[in-house]
């Protein structure tokens, strides 16, 4: 049965591979792509989902810019890892911002969630939650006719942006808490799982051969994120993060998950961000929200192996 899904991103590296499952999966109908200010600036990151759209044919499904910045604090980008442009060494078109929708990323979630039928909209936010925070907050009405919330973001141990706080969390936590705190369906695949989906050099290895735009630009981009990885993380392998979230809507029996209650720290001094993940038994009853802890990491790459064959 085919999933509709809204994916809310920053392109970026990961985000770029979480696009082109989104736009390939053949069980997945992408109603809208929205942008938001994370690992480069929102022109940065609207522009780079606009290319990849045209490297892909995928102009037809509307794209539209979102908030620049958190609701509270200034936006500290993650440049560090993807680059000046946002996706470093990554060969692309032009964006064409003729193409973007008229409207705000804002107006273009609750459109599409309030055009379709209740209970058919997955929203897949792979970025800071700043867009998703401010529909809730314009269109309250969204949160019981959206199916679910499947969100890249937080953790349940370790953190990247802080010893305990995941970027996309860490950039807004005020937004994060909207988000976890709404009372719809939302599943968290933090990095406990993401930083299962490394592209090692032999995963790498199997996209050499893909003799279209789609294979070399997944060439590109894991090259280089392995690369800043390596270097920055000193990771060998780069877990590409945001693919997860689309994988486990196309497909939830890659990824096992448990109920688990999650609050977001906004005060503390060295706990800002931080996804506290109540694990202990008891509190599973009636939960909404749902951690991710183990991916089948086999058939996750299969999977993204085949997507990416499907497109041009
Ligand atoms: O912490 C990983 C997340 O931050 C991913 O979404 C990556 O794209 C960056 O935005
Ligand atoms: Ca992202």
């Amino acid at each position: 049965m085919t999933t509709k899904l809204l994916l809310d991103c920053d392109p970026g590296y990961d985000d770029a591979i979480a696009l082109m499952l989104a736009y390939a999966h053949p069980e997945l109908e992408l109603l809208a792509v929205t942008t938001v200010g994370g690992n480069q600036s929102l022109d940065k990151v609207t522009a780079n989902a606009l290319s990849i759209a045209q490297a892909l044919g995928k102009t037809h499904i509307p794209i539209a810019r979102g908030a620049d910045r958190p609701l509270v604090e200034p936006l500290r980008d993650a440049s560090f890892i993807h680059g000046a442009t946002g996706l470093d060494g990554v060969a692309l078109p032009a964006p064409d911002f003729a193409l973007l929708d008229s409207r705000h990323a804002v107006n273009v979630i609750i459109d599409t969630v309030m055009q379709e039928p209740a209970g058919t909209v997955t929203l897949v936010p792979t970025g800071p939650l700043t867009n998703i925070a401010l529909a809730v907050r314009l269109e309250p009405r969204i949160v019981e006719r959206v199916k679910e919330v499947v969100l890249m973001g937080g953790a349940y141990a370790m953190g990247n942006a802080s010893p305990v706080a995941e970027f996309n969390v860490f950039t807004d936590p005020e937004a994060a808490h909207i988000v976890f705190d709404a009372g719809w369906k939302v599943t968290m695949v933090g990095l406990d799982l993401t930083h299962q989906a490394r592209a090692y050099e032999p995963i790498r290895r199997r996209f050499n051969d893909l003799d279209s735009a789609a294979g070399r630009m997944t060439r590109e981009i894991l090259t280089n994120f392995a690369d800043t990885y390596r270097r920055l993380r000193r990771m060998d392998g780069p877990p590409v993060h945001d693919a997860c979230a689309v994988a486990l809507v196309a497909d939830p029996s890659l990824v096992a998950c448990e109920p688990a209650p999650v609050t977001v720290e906004l005060h503390g001094g060295a706990t800002r961000g931080m996804t506290v993940a109540d694990r202990r038994p008891d509190r599973a009853a009636g939960a909404t929200t749902f951690v991710a802890t183990q991916l089948a990491v086999d058939r996750f790459w299969d999977l993204a192996f085949d997507c990416i064959g499907r497109l041009p």
